[in-house]
């Protein structure tokens, strides 16, 4: 493997990022084939790559936009790539899982007759005046503790409260098509699932005695990437979803995921170049060619704990990796273990890098950025 990156990094330079589409099929196809009932709307926001959106959608993917932007993105690629002859039906390609939206995007996807979601009074109103032609999906709050990202304390309506807001939107004349739910992300909890299927469940009945005819269950995202050998196999929680789905909802609805980590975090690697090397209070310090402003901003903005490895061997010790900007809130990590005698110009290699990475990657202090190349 070292020699197959140190070709490609004669060829491209660093940092680089290398993002292997067969681990995003392997990915699709695992995920399909342990959840047979379960759609897949990939979650854009984990890493919008367009040539990633050309892959999943060759495997048979829909999406999950949460911005105007993505779904234009998605929207124009589908209707790019569908057949010719087939027209296709938005739902079963686009669900909007924002659930606040400004009134602009309301205005401008309302001639698309979009497959929203909800998850309070004033955004029901809202959507009501702007975009009364979208289908509605209430998000509910679910326990999502335990989760690398929690999502309960922004989002989602109180369980207690589903009824009220099921019955407003039919007041209203909208038509709430089935209800959501997110455990957070990178949920290792497999519990939390079992919870949230069990609140949804209950609603759902509710819902549809009092003549409401939901028909949608989006279990939403947060499936377990393998990051390491703690992590509880996807294959058991698949077990576990595909049981409680049978045992609680009729055979007739469907159920919708939005996976977004699952399909490519584990499908990138990124490739970095020590640039500076100091040692401060004894620590070894490396300072490499790319950081939290860039493509490690998942340790920000995803609680992420990187790893490294380096390219030659030496006696290991704790080493700081910090990032190349002017920034002293730029620091990877204060505690990696990599051997202290690495040199300026040496490469460390990070894996498991292709979720919430390059997506929210920005170009602070004027660096591009990692080059991003496709196996
Ligand atoms: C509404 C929604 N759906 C899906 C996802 C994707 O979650 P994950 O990457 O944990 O699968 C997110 C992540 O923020 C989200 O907010």
């Amino acid at each position: 493997m070292k020699n197959k990156f140190l070709k490609l990094i004669k060829r491209h330079g660093t940092p680089l990022f290398i993002l292997d589409h067969g681990k995003i099929r392997e990915n699709y196809r695992m995920f399909k084939e342990n959840l047979p009932r379960v759609q897949c709307y990939y979650a854009v926001k984990a890493n919008s790559h367009p040539e990633i959106i050309r892959t999943l959608f060759q495997e048979g993917s829909s999406f999950d936009v949460a911005s105007y932007n993505e779904f234009k993105q998605i929207y124009g690629y589908i209707k790019h790539f569908e057949k010719k002859d087939k027209d296709f039906y938005i739902w079963d390609k686009i669900i909007f899982s924002n659930t606040i939206k400004d009134r602009d995007t309301l205005r401008k996807i309302r001639r698309y007759k979009p497959l929203v979601t909800y998850d309070n009074l004033d955004e029901l109103m809202k959507i009501k005046e702007h975009c009364d032609a979208a289908g509605l999906v209430l998000r509910l709050k679910v326990p999502d503790s335990g989760s690398q990202v929690e999502m309960s304390s922004k989002f989602g309506a109180e369980p207690g409260d589903a009824d009220h807001l099921i019955g407003q939107a039919f007041d209203a004349g909208l038509v709430v098509e089935g209800l959501s739910f997110h455990v957070g992300s990178q949920c290792t909890h497999f519990d939390n699932y079992a919870a949230a299927l069990a609140i949804t469940s209950d609603i759902f009945h509710a819902a549809r005695k009092k003549g409401f005819p939901l028909k949608i269950v989006d279990i939403g995202g947060g499936f377990p990437v393998p990051y390491d050998a703690q992590v509880p196999k996807f294959e058991e929680l698949a077990k576990l979803i595909n049981a409680e789905c049978q045992r609680l909802f009729p055979e007739d609805i469907e159920i919708i995921a939005e996976p977004g980590r699952f399909m490519v975090a584990n499908a990138a690697v990124l490739i970095t170049e020590i640039i500076g090397k100091a040692r401060r209070e004894g620590k070894v310090f490396y300072y490499i060619n790319d950081g939290v402003y860039h493509t490690f901003s998942g340790v920000v903005y995803d609680h992420w704990v990187p790893n490294f490895h380096s390219f030659g061997r030496g006696k290991k010790e704790v080493c700081a990796v910090v990032g190349p900007t002017c920034d002293s809130f730029d620091k990877v990590s204060l505690a990696v273990q990599l051997p202290g005698n690495l040199k300026i110009g040496d490469y460390l290699y990070t894996e498991n890098i292709g979720a919430y990475s390059i997506a929210s990657s920005t170009k602070f202090n004027g660096f591009e950025g990692a080059r991003i190349i496709h196996i």
